[in-house]
């Protein structure tokens, strides 16, 4: 008999139904070819997720440009050749009842010359400290080129018959970089004011929504916090999550942290229970001010604490990444009562140059 929960009823984002509210949140993979393209065990770990039903899985971070790349043997999302090998891996879900999104990003200053071949792009000249990188301030041109490269990755997306796409907008990354004030100190139409330092976000979106059919599911990862104190903070992006509605964004995912500011987005140790769900507090003041699903995000382990954050309205999806590696059958396993918590331990082994895996389940 299958368990009986708010968590295995289905959900829309925009028009499209969800059949469950379990979210694979975005997973860098590094199981790409090294020029970008998808590979074999891309398309077995994704058939994986799709079959241990999970509802909505998002891809790791796929760069939208050669300068945007964050990391060797990361998916690329920035040529047309790219499209092939991504039908696949869509191929492969849609024989699942799960939805499967591309995430897009540019890595911005998170990045190296050795690894991207350039210098960093950023809003401005800010030095990088983890990565010892000082960006170049993006010029007009190189901003115009941006938001068409993001344009046309969700175009790339929607042609490989992904459900959706995801704009990274968080951990630092290039368009989270312009909504901060830490990493933007521009002077002109890009920086400065709330609305300037959204304008190329604003930009994106409006070329994704024109461009593309009108329903194409689009959802952010946003930021709420960057734990820098000259960083983006809550309520700025209380003010953004609203602005992201009215330009049509059909969901936002909640996350924060940036490695400069020595606190990421993927938090060592496990917590305890009350204390899961380090960016759910945030999700639920987002989702207070908009209408969209929210994804609350965190340390997410066990199955009551999911079940109480729909029913408490703090969001309407929840996300983990660390879990699904340890088990990509997780939401079968929640299902059919075989378990009521994941069993990964938050330890941050399964980051893996050769390919994430978990590293406790080879102890
Ligand atoms: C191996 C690994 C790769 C990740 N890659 C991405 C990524 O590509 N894009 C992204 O937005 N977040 C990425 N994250 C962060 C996760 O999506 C998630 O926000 C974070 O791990 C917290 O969730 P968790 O506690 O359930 O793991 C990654 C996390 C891990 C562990
Ligand atoms: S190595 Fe395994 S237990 Fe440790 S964080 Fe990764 S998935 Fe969880």
């Amino acid at each position: 008999m299958k368990i009986k929960s708010v968590l295995f009823t289905p959900v829309q984002i925009g028009k499209l139904e969800i059949p469950n509210r379990f979210v694979r949140s975005a997973t860098h993979d590094f199981m790409a070819a090294r020029d970008g393209s998808a590979t074999e065990r891309q398309i077995a770990l994704f058939e994986n997720l799709a079959r241990g039903e999970t509802g909505l899985i998002i891809t790791g971070h796929a760069y939208i440009s050669p300068e945007g790349i964050a990391s060797p043997y990361q998916t690329g999302a920035h040529n047309d050749d790219l499209v092939d090998g991504l039908s696949r891996i869509t191929n492969a879900v849609h024989k699942h009842p799960a939805r499967i999104f591309l995430q897009l990003s540019h890595a911005g200053r998170q990045t190296t010359p050795k690894i991207c071949g350039c210098t960093p792009l950023a809003p401005s000249a800010v030095y990088e400290s983890t990565f010892k990188v000082m960006p170049k301030a993006m010029s007009q041109e190189d901003i115009s080129k941006v938001i068409d490269d993001f344009i046309q990755g969700s175009r790339r997306a929607k042609q490989a018959d992904f459900d959706g796409v995801q704009l990274h907008i968080a951990h630092g990354y290039l368009l989270s970089s312009f909504i901060s004030l830490y990493t933007n100190r521009r002077t002109d139409e890009w920086g400065g004011s709330l609305s300037n330092r959204f304008r190329i976000i604003a930009k994106i979106i409006e070329g994704i929504k024109g461009s593309l059919e009108k329903d194409f599911p689009l959802i952010v990862k946003l930021n709420s916090t960057d734990f820098l104190p000259d960083g983006l903070i809550l309520e700025e992006s209380i003010e953004i999550a609203q602005i992201l509605e009215e330009k049509g964004v059909d969901g936002i995912e909640v996350s924060g942290g940036m490695a400069e500011a020595g606190k990421g987005s993927v938090w060592k140790g496990l917590l305890e229970e009350d204390k899961e769900g380090y960016f759910v507090d945030n999700a639920s003041k987002i989702k207070g001010a908009v209408s969209i699903p929210v994804f609350g995000l965190g340390g997410i382990r066990t199955f009551s604490v999911m079940e109480r954050i729909i029913n408490e309205g703090k969001a309407d999806l929840v996300s983990m990444s660390r879990p699904f590696i340890r088990d990509p059958s997780l939401v079968q396993k929640f299902h059919s009562g075989e378990i009521q918590e994941s069993e990964c331990i938050s330890c941050n082994r399964c980051f893996n140059l050769r390919g994430i895996s978990c590293a406790d389940l080879k102890k």
